[in-house]
């Protein structure tokens, strides 16, 4: 086993990569209302983890219930969950239940939704597990920190009547910089990381460990939740010739498919849910490799099969889930926005007439001050930043018509909402996907389209968390 724990990539390899006050409205009653109150408690705090095998010494990280990933939090679709958070950091936080369909005022945004948690203050969270799907919970205050120290956990709804499969996995992946020593590097906000892809880290866990092996049986169905959890790195998992059928994408259903390329591509904060079938002679094994980076194609871990088989023919069941209860949106009668993301290295010495040295001094700046070198609307979100950039009448059918004019990848997020991706450079989806956060390519157009059905002001931003912090997100008003 090897014990040089960091990939063979190198942090400036990856900078040259081409790659390529609203009340607490009830939202809507849950289709399949269990009643049923489940209370969770979440801690915040330094902690220490073994993320890489020894020799290598523990991490110094900070967590939820003294765990990276925090616990996952399960329930069943239509239950009621109440999460009391406990913040025993030196900081302010909150926390955010990506993807989750809530009450605007549990949304976690602190100054926005809610007042940040103070050192040894508790904040109870209590909302309706509408859909069911794989979603995730993390800070919204100082996020580019807190979450690549470590905070973050799973959140799973189940489904009433789920597809039947053997084992029922979920990976957390990360992407963490650290140092010689294990500890994290502590260079947050760091000019070039927040101009350029954002903070790309040098170790990958999953489940807060550097895997090794995941080891099957042949014949075995395995349903596999993927929550992207870090900061920048982009994932694109190539399982060898297994292809795996998606049936979920940021929680919710989709037609079960295989991935384009065969690769499952997952930017910061999203999900896929994929069934994969083993069906190879026992005792085989595969790579699971990495092959977001062009050139920086790495091993995540060995899949092994076990000696004993589970079955001999693939099991010949359903796999496609239930839908959630989504409002559909119409498309011909929606008003439609434009937003245009602008910005970063290059674009933001465009849009704000920069020469190398100011441009330079901007980029000092946000280190001290958050200065924006991200722009939504021809505006860098600066300090709190609540004014909306954007108000959409409560109850209608919308489209944002996205323009990524710059030349980096952008997961752009929308909380309080799943949306339809719709189009793609003018070309129809061809699933129609419900997403909440969508991947951008590098001067890609892309239109979602939803009802705003629940009223508030609600975040909207880039999940990688470097862009958020240097101006790229904004509110949007439903009302
Ligand atoms: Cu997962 Cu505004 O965030
Ligand atoms: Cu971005």
């Amino acid at each position: 086993m090897s014990t040089d724990f960091r990939l063979t990539i190198s942090r400036r390899s990856f900078l040259t990569a081409s790659l390529a006050g609203f009340a607490a409205t009830a939202v809507r009653k849950p289709a399949l209302a269990t009643q049923q109150t489940r209370r969770f408690t979440l801690r915040a705090a330094p902690g220490r983890t073994r993320l890489v095998p020894e020799p290598h010494p523990e991490t110094l990280v900070w967590c939820y219930n003294r765990r990276v990933p925090g616990p996952e939090i399960r329930v069943r679709q239509g239950d009621r969950l109440r999460i009391e958070v406990t913040n025993t950091l030196a900081e302010e936080t909150t926390v955010h239940w990506h993807g989750v369909r809530l009450p605007n005022a549990m949304d976690g945004v602190p100054h926005l939704t809610q007042n940040p948690i103070a050192p040894g203050e508790t904040f109870t969270y209590e909302f309706d597990a509408i859909d069911a799907g794989t979603f995730w919970y993390h800070p919204h205050q100082r996020s580019f920190e807190q979450v690549a120290r470590g905070l973050y956990g799973p959140l799973v709804i189940e489904e009433a009547n789920a597809p039947n499969v053997d084992r029922d996995v979920t990976w957390v992946l990360d992407d963490w910089r650290l140092d010689s020593d294990a500890a994290v590097s502590d260079d947050f906000g760091a000019a070039m990381d927040a101009s350029h892809a954002g903070r790309l880290g040098n170790t990958v866990t999953i489940n807060g460990r550097v895997p090794e092996t995941f080891t099957v049986r042949s014949g075995e169905r395995i349903r596999l939740r993927l929550i992207n959890a870090a900061n920048a790195r982009i994932f694109a998992l190539d399982f060898g010739d297994h292809t795996p059928r998606v049936i979920a994408l940021d929680g919710q259903p989709v037609t079960p498919h295989a991935p384009a390329g065969g690769l499952a591509v997952l930017g910061p904060a999203m999900r896929a849910d994929l069934i994969l079938d083993f069906s190879a002679e026992p005792s085989s094994r595969l790579q699971l490799v990495d092959r977001a980076y062009r050139g920086n194609e790495y091993r995540v871990l060995d899949i092994v099969y076990g000696d004993t088989p589970l079955r001999d023919a693939l099991p010949d069941r359903d796999i496609a889930l239930p839908a959630n209860p989504l409002p559909e949106p119409d498309p011909a009668s929606a008003r439609r926005h434009d937003v245009l993301f602008t910005g970063g290295m290059m674009g933001a010495m465009v849009e704000r007439q920069m020469d190398l040295d100011a441009f330079g001094d901007a980029m000092r700046g946000l280190r001290h001050e958050g200065r924006g070198i991200w722009f939504v609307n021809g505006k860098a979100a600066e300090g709190h930043a609540l004014d909306p950039f954007l108000t959409l009448e409560s109850g209608a059918s919308h489209v944002l018509q996205m323009t990524n004019a710059t030349a980096f990848h952008h997961p752009i997020h929308l909380h309080g909402y799943s949306f339809r991706v719709i189009s793609r450079d003018g070309k129809p989806t061809k699933h129609r996907e419900w997403q909440d956060t969508v991947l951008m390519a590098p001067r890609e157009r892309v239109e979602i389209a939803f009802v705003a059905d629940n009223p508030g002001d609600w975040m909207f931003h880039c999940h990688i968390l470097e862009h958020q912090a240097a101006g790229m997100m904004g509110v949007i008003r439903v009302a």
